[in-house]
């Protein structure tokens, strides 16, 4: 069967990339990334898709007159690589609504909180803040509004008393890195689907609280 193709959106370092690229390097793994695209010129991530042998582009938004213009070409180049599923992989530029309504259901993200709790940046922070026991990652359809589409699925982690930024982000990450390719491995395989009113998501034939993965590691 052919395989799904993944178009990763980065602006940054990329770990979460080379976690899916990692896993698509398996002969059994449903998907392929068919291109890494990057908003900003000097994204550490660039360089490991190439050393990958993925092909890559760079997208200034900054050469586009609005947020539409420069989604449009986004999406042309995504297009052409003949990307089936668009996964944004710490993409820290909004769209305009244009973007999430053309990938309508095959646009995903991964978020560092357990969503609908603490949307925006420096959510980690956020999570410490507010005295909360459990944090983790998320990983959702996107829609126009920031942070609030369907959620497939979730990991979730400690948080400890003496938690910083940093120690909480790197626990979380790590479970982002598991996420984050088994859910695209869902889309391979074609098991997503979203019912109802498209709010709730279900994955077929996982075992009962499949979506949601603990971890316990400190
Ligand atoms: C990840 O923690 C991801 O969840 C977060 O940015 C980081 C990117 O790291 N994304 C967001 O906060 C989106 N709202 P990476 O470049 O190493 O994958």
């Amino acid at each position: 069967m052919a395989k799904l193709r993944v178009g990763i959106l980065i602006s940054g370092r990329g770990s979460n990339m080379a976690a899916l690229i990692k896993a698509a390097q398996a002969a059994d793994y449903p998907a392929e990334i068919a291109c890494v695209i990057s908003n900003k010129a000097d994204a550490g991530g660039l360089r490991i898709a190439a050393d990958a042998g993925i092909p890559t582009t760079v997208i200034s938004h900054r050469a586009y007159p609005d947020r539409e213009s420069f989604d449009r070409e986004v999406s042309a180049a995504l297009e052409k690589h003949g990307v089936g599923l668009v996964v944004l992989a710490g993409f820290l530029r909004i769209f305009s609504s244009w973007f999430p309504e053309h990938w309508a259901g095959r646009l995903i993200n991964i978020h560092p909180s357990l969503l609908p709790s603490f949307k925006g940046l420096h959510v980690q922070q956020q999570a410490i803040d507010a005295g909360v026991r459990v944090s983790g990652c998320t990983v959702h359809f996107v829609i126009p509004d920031l942070d609030a589409g369907p959620i497939i699925a979730q990991a979730a982690v400690p948080v400890l008393q003496d938690d910083t930024e940093d120690t909480l982000t790197a626990r979380i990450l790590r479970q982002e890195h598991r996420l984050y390719p088994e859910v695209v491995r869902w889309f391979g395989e074609g098991r997503v689907s979203a019912s109802g009113n498209g709010a709730k998501v279900a994955v077929e034939g996982l075992p009962p609280g499949g979506t949601l993965l603990f971890s316990g590691e400190l």
